[in-house]
């Protein structure tokens, strides 16, 4: 049997690089082979991804020089910044550059940046629909990863951008979740209006990446938009309700409000609501289902991740 490639991958023990470790392993009789990256191999979750056999090595997205080491021999490099650690557009920025310099001096033969749309491009900072963030931004941790797409052009490296959808796990660990309102009943509190919002499994993040990876050079130099389903506040609704047995409403508030809530973040999660809102054709065309479903045929629906995940979402 031929060696398998390496695909090295960072934030190997997160939601987006977790997943597709979790794929690579899990297709036996793939081309490929994981190559986990983290700041700890010694972590529950680093000896989780060594039992199913992925390579696991340290590196840290801040230094160059360890990840042009953790990239070296592969194949493939899957690059994802983490902006809910540090809120921090400049350090994103900072760091996709680092994963470009060394995907580029381990000469990879594809490259899969996740990135987002460039808000401004729809929402100058000159349009006071929403207010304008840290000076420069609408949505920082959109605008900051699109502003870094050039550096991996620039340096020739092949590299195919993926625009990911809010995930649903966002229910559980993000406090997206239904919330008991005064009246003791359970609401999904989004400013969405009636529009569409793409969503998914962070799980099917990394099978699409893996069918990005095993198309070979289809996709490079191409921009890939992926989401398991387009619901409205409504439709989730409906279906948490569902999958709850209890009833669940949806509560649209207008982004002003939401940017109000005062949690870290509030304001860049409120600007993107509202740009998912008030730019829903352009948001949800740049996400295919289909496409995602070519590339993941076991790509999950709101209601088949609710039959499993239902029971993982606080409710208070
Ligand atoms: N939440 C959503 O709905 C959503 C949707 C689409 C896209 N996104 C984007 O997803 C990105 C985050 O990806 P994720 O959700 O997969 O991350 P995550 O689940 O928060 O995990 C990230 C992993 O990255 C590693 N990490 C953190 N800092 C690092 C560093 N300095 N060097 C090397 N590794 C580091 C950590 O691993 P170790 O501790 O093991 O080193 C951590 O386990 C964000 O930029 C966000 O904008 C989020």
């Amino acid at each position: 049997m031929a060696e398998k490639k390496i695909i090295a991958v960072v934030g190997a023990t997160g939601a987006q690089g977790g997943g597709l470790v979790r794929a690579i392993m899990n297709d036996k009789n793939g081309p490929f082979t994981a190559r986990a990256i983290t700041r700890d191999v010694n972590s529950d979750k680093a000896k989780l991804l060594s039992k199913l056999g992925a390579e696991v090595v340290a590196a840290d997205v801040n230094e160059v020089e360890s990840l042009k080491r953790a990239f070296k021999g592969a194949h493939g490099v899957y690059c994802v910044t983490f902006f809910w650690a540090d809120f921090s557009p400049e350090n994103e920025k900072a760091q996709a550059t680092n994963m470009a310099r060394a995907a580029k001096d381990a000469g990879v033969q594809h490259a899969i940046w996740s990135t987002f749309e460039d808000t401004r491009k729809w929402i100058p900072l000159t349009d006071n629909r929403m207010p304008t963030l840290m000076g420069k931004y609408k949505v920082a941790h959109f605008d900051a990863k699109s502003e870094v797409d050039h550096v991996f052009t620039d340096l020739g490296v092949p590299t195919t951008f993926l625009l990911t959808s809010f995930y649903w796990e966002n229910l559980i660990h993000f406090g997206a979740g239904p919330r008991k309102g005064p009246d003791g009943k359970l609401a999904l509190t989004y400013p969405m209006g009636d529009k569409k919002l793409p969503g998914m499994t962070s799980e099917d993040i990394g099978k699409c990446a893996l069918g990005i990876f095993k198309r070979g050079r289809e996709f490079i130099g191409k921009t890939v938009g992926i989401a398991g389903e387009h619901l409205t506040g409504t439709q989730m609704a409906a279906a948490l309700t569902k999958a709850l047995g209890q009833e669940v409403r949806y509560n649209e508030v207008p982004a002003e409000v939401y940017r109000s809530f005062g949690f870290p973040g509030a304001e860049d999660m409120g600007n993107m609501f509202q740009f998912k809102r008030d730019f829903e054709q352009v948001y949800t065309g740049a996400r295919s289902i289909e496409v995602s479903r070519a590339l993941n045929p076991a790509l999950q629906t709101f209601e088949s991740w609710l039959k499993t995940n239902a029971g993982r979402i606080p409710l208070e």
